[in-house]
């Protein structure tokens, strides 16, 4: 295949508006997105809520300066203050631009875009398409793509980076339609390939394929993760599958109710109740069931998330997909009867160490959106931050990739490297003696990060959670395919995107072990209080003969002191 200028890899937000920046920025250049499923079934889809902007639509005294400022506080004082500046300052203006390419913004009565209140926000800021806001998004930015020309191979599986000498040649992927193993040599590539929360398996609102693809391919070549220990729960995943009821419910007036009937919330964050930040409502919820104050039921214990009191119209209107969801998978109708809720694995904090330009430490090489860690959320995001993320860092990074694309010459991928690929996945297919079967290991990489490097950590849980990470890794060794086909080979790729998870779970288990602090969403019961003399600083993660090697890096600081963080 011809060399391409530019490939990103993921068809979600941040690789669509990489390509459709790209284009902007570079017209002649030879685009193509590789994504592992049809880039309008990307989980950008399933962002419910809304992005971030400072409009002042419906406050009039916002400004951007306070939504920096709430970002910031919301990050637990870790996110890198140049970068938040970048993010908060595009954040109008990528809305309008989204606005006019097509998306279709809910509006306020005088037709401005509407803006609703969101956790951990000082004034309603989060701009929405009802409860669809990432769907839209994306129907949005895939158009512009087509219409500008950009490559789409859609259902590839990316392998691995061809790297040469250090030298960045491409990547080499497998077409699932047919199992072929193809080289996609190229000048620069782009990785937006989305979080890792997957991991935690039921206990996720995570689309199935959020295995952190990109984050294990770039780490397994020598390109540091950041912050990974931080992995975000929201506080209201549906009780029995995890999935997202968007704090859009709360925004619009929804309240979080226990067993004995209290707004337990006025414990917890007295100001801002049920609009705290996510780790703060989250960790109350937990701390509710814990002390025996949730409900029970056989699909787990919960608490209720009440909307009944806003009213038939207003759920039918702004929230029509939770009524949906609420209906389809509890079985209840929010218009009459509360939602059983419960914290579910939502977002990865950490990714991809990048500057605020999206290049990583390996020339060619860039990564933007939920895969990278700039870090604009620093140890916990704010709802509605990361729709603006993808938008503003995938932009960033494909305007980056397209200004040093020609620096770089291309080089070809051997048919040695595509064919000791082709050898190394067949040979999942052949072990000999004992075998291990994908879904026993899958079940238990997510039982064992669910319960010992959750919500609530201490050492000892963490250091079984590690060990049992270390027994699944060797078990891996002996795992069998057995789909021997080539054709939609899913068995293969669960095996492969397992790996991708176990080599990650990894970086988040070592980095929590040795976190020895609690900030943002990482808990730690044994070091309760937050350490800024020993951690105010991120965590840098490299594969070394094996192993997780933990480095760090300084935070950017900016205009905002370290300050004690309250609701
Ligand atoms: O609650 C939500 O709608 C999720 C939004 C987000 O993760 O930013």
């Amino acid at each position: 295949m011809k060399p391409f200028d530019i490939v990103i890899v993921g068809g979600g937000g941040a690789g669509l508006y990489a390509a459709m920046e790209a284009m902007k920025t570079n017209p002649s250049l030879n685009i193509a997105v590789l994504s592992k499923v049809y880039p309008n079934r990307s989980h950008t889809s399933a962002a419910q809520g809304g992005a971030n902007a400072a409009l002042a639509n419906k406050a009039k005294d916002d400004t951007v300066e306070l939504h920096i400022f709430d970002t910031i506080k919301g990050s637990d004082y870790l996110a890198d203050q140049d970068a938040v500046d970048i993010l908060c300052s595009e954040a109008p203006k990528i809305i309008r631009e989204l606005d006019n390419i097509g998306t279709p913004w809910s509006r306020l009565d005088d037709n401005t875009i509407a803006q609703r209140p969101f956790g951990g926000a000082g004034r309603p800021r989060c701009c929405y398409c009802a409860d669809k806001t990432g769907h839209t998004i994306l129907q949005t930015l895939y158009e512009q793509c087509l219409k500008k020309g950009v490559f789409f191979f859609n259902e590839y599986f990316v392998l691995n980076l061809s790297v040469n000498d250090s030298r960045m040649k491409g990547l080499v992927a497998m077409n699932i339609k047919t199992g072929k193993i193809e080289a996609f040599p190229a000048r620069t590539v782009v990785f937006a390939t989305g979080g890792y929360a997957k991991m935690y398996w039921n206990r996720s609102s995570n689309a199935a394929g959020n295995t952190g693809d990109g984050q294990a391919i770039a780490y397994r070549a020598g390109i540091p993760l950041k912050d990974m220990e931080f992995v975000q729960f929201h506080p209201t995943g549906l009780r029995k599958s995890g999935l997202l009821v968007t704090e859009g419910a709360r925004g619009e007036g929804g309240y979080l109710v226990n067993m004995d009937g209290e707004r337990f919330m006025s414990r917890y964050a007295p100001e801002k109740m049920e609009l705290g930040p996510r780790d703060l409502v989250a960790r109350s919820i937990e701390t509710e069931i814990l002390q025996g104050r949730g409900f029970d039921s056989p699909a787990g214990k919960y608490v209720h998330l009440d909307l009944t009191h806003l009213g038939a119209d207003l759920i039918k209107s702004r929230l029509p997909q939770i009524r949906e969801m609420s209906m389809y998978f509890e079985g209840v109708d929010p218009i009459e009867e509360p939602i059983p809720v419960r914290p579910t694995a939502h977002y990865s904090m950490g990714g991809i160490d990048t500057d605020n330009d999206g290049r990583t430490v390996m020339d060619g090489v860039y990564a933007a959106g939920e895969c990278a860690c700039v870090s604009v959320h620093g140890a916990n995001r704010l709802g509605g931050n990361s729709l603006l993320d993808i938008l503003v860092f995938g932009r960033i990074a494909g305007r980056t990739a397209a200004e040093e694309a020609r620096k770089f010459e291309p080089a070809p991928i051997t048919a040695d490297e595509i064919s000791q690929t082709e050898a190394m996945l067949r040979s999942y297919m052949r072990p000999s003696g004992h075998f291990e079967r994908y879904g026993t290991l899958r079940e238990e990489l997510g039982q064992t990060l669910g319960m010992n490097v959750g919500i609530f950590r201490e050492a000892s849980k963490i250091r079984k959670g590690v060990q049992d990470l270390k027994d699944l890794q060797e078990r891996f060794t002996h795992v069998r395919v057995f789909d021997t086909g080539d054709v939609y080979n899913t068995n293969l790729l669960q095996v492969l995107e397992l790996k991708n998870m176990l080599d990650l779970a990894e970086t988040v288990a070592e980095g929590a072990l040795a976190r020895e602090e609690s900030r943002g969403s990482h808990t730690r019961t044994d070091f309760p209080q937050r350490d800024d003399g020993k951690w105010h600083k991120h965590t840098l993660a490299t594969l070394e003969g094996g192993s997780v090697k933990l480095g760090e890096k300084p935070v950017t600081m900016g205009r905002y002191e370290l300050q004690e963080r309250t609701y």
